[in-house]
């Protein structure tokens, strides 16, 4: 079945599915984007990835597209029209289109709004984390607002292509104190030598993953131990577990670090427990 992507007002197949060459999401990288997973064709942590989509725009003054309401009705219908029981629909929102130059176009340039949908079945996710996967570190080169989805992903880019020349599945990047910021495209967490569950705080320059928010609910739920504090690579390396977290991997079990064992070297019980209660729960309330 050929694909059909939302583009600007219309549903078009991928092949006719453009933008314009001035589209500042191109030329500057300004826009934003927002990815959930879907199950049983519903999107799952809707709310939270809807809310942070709409501060990503406040953040960068990008106009709001269309209202809630309608964005979500085209949310869906991507999915509908694709055929998506399993996978991920992602939206990207720019500045719009405008003759090249740095500053904010006139104002009432209308935003760009691409949404596309593929599948991506919960089996192959449920392989990769019943063996664990292998992490490599890398350094952090980002900008100041990490918090902020945008779609200028150069450095996430290029340690991910990083850790794949490794033979692993994700890079942790690393700042300047040698403490793990996060993954390439996931919140970084470890279970410490001391059994105590952690992650970086989201006040740093870190994204603020919906998925690592839904986990620490759980986690309080289940009457963890944990602490929002950074951990260093030697910590990590030392851990009795590691994972990490996003709407496209869920809760996904680490076993290496730069080549070390972490704990036994087979996925852990507590990130094998929580992915197992995260997708229970993205499942059962996705919409
Ligand atoms: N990545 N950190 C970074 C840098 C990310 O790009 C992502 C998401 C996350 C996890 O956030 P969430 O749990 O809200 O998905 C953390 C998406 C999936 C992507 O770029 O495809």
């Amino acid at each position: 079945m050929s694909r059909v992507a939302y583009v600007n007002g219309q549903y078009r197949p991928h092949g006719q599915a453009t933008v314009h060459i001035e589209d500042r999401g191109f030329q500057f990288a300004d826009g934003v984007y927002e990815v959930w997973s879907v199950f049983d064709g519903r999107l799952a942590d809707f709310d939270g990835h809807m809310t942070r989509l709409h501060r990503s725009l406040d953040e960068l003054r990008i106009d709001i597209p269309m209202s809630r309401e309608a964005l979500t009705r085209v949310l869906q219908e991507t999915v509908r029209r694709n055929r998506v029981t399993e996978g991920l629909v992602y939206i990207q929102v720019t500045r719009g289109t405008a003759r090249r130059d740095h500053p904010f176009p006139p104002e009432g340039t209308p935003p760009s709004v691409i949404v596309t949908a593929r599948s991506l079945p919960v089996s192959k996710g449920n392989a990769a984390a019943a063996k664990g996967v292998a992490v490599v570190t890398h350094p952090d080169i980002r900008w100041g607002r990490c918090d902020i989805k945008t779609v200028g992903l150069l450095p996430n880019v290029l340690a991910k292509q990083a850790a794949k020349e490794k033979g692993a599945a994700e890079a942790w990047m690393v700042d300047e104190m040698g403490l793990v910021t996060e993954g390439s495209s996931t919140n970084a967490w470890i279970v410490d030598a001391d059994g105590v569950l952690r992650t970086r705080d989201s006040q740093s320059n870190i994204l603020r993953g919906i998925t690592r928010a839904a986990v620490l609910a759980l986690v309080e739920s289940e009457g963890l131990t944990f602490e929002e504090r950074a951990f260093s690579v030697d910590e990590a390396k030392q851990a009795r577990e590691a994972f990490y977290t996003s709407a496209s991997g869920y809760v996904m079990p680490a076993v290496s670090i730069d080549g070390v064992k972490i704990g036994d070297g087979k996925p852990g019980p507590v990130a094998t427990r929580l992915r197992e209660l995260y997708l229970n729960q993205a499942r059962r309330d996705a919409i």
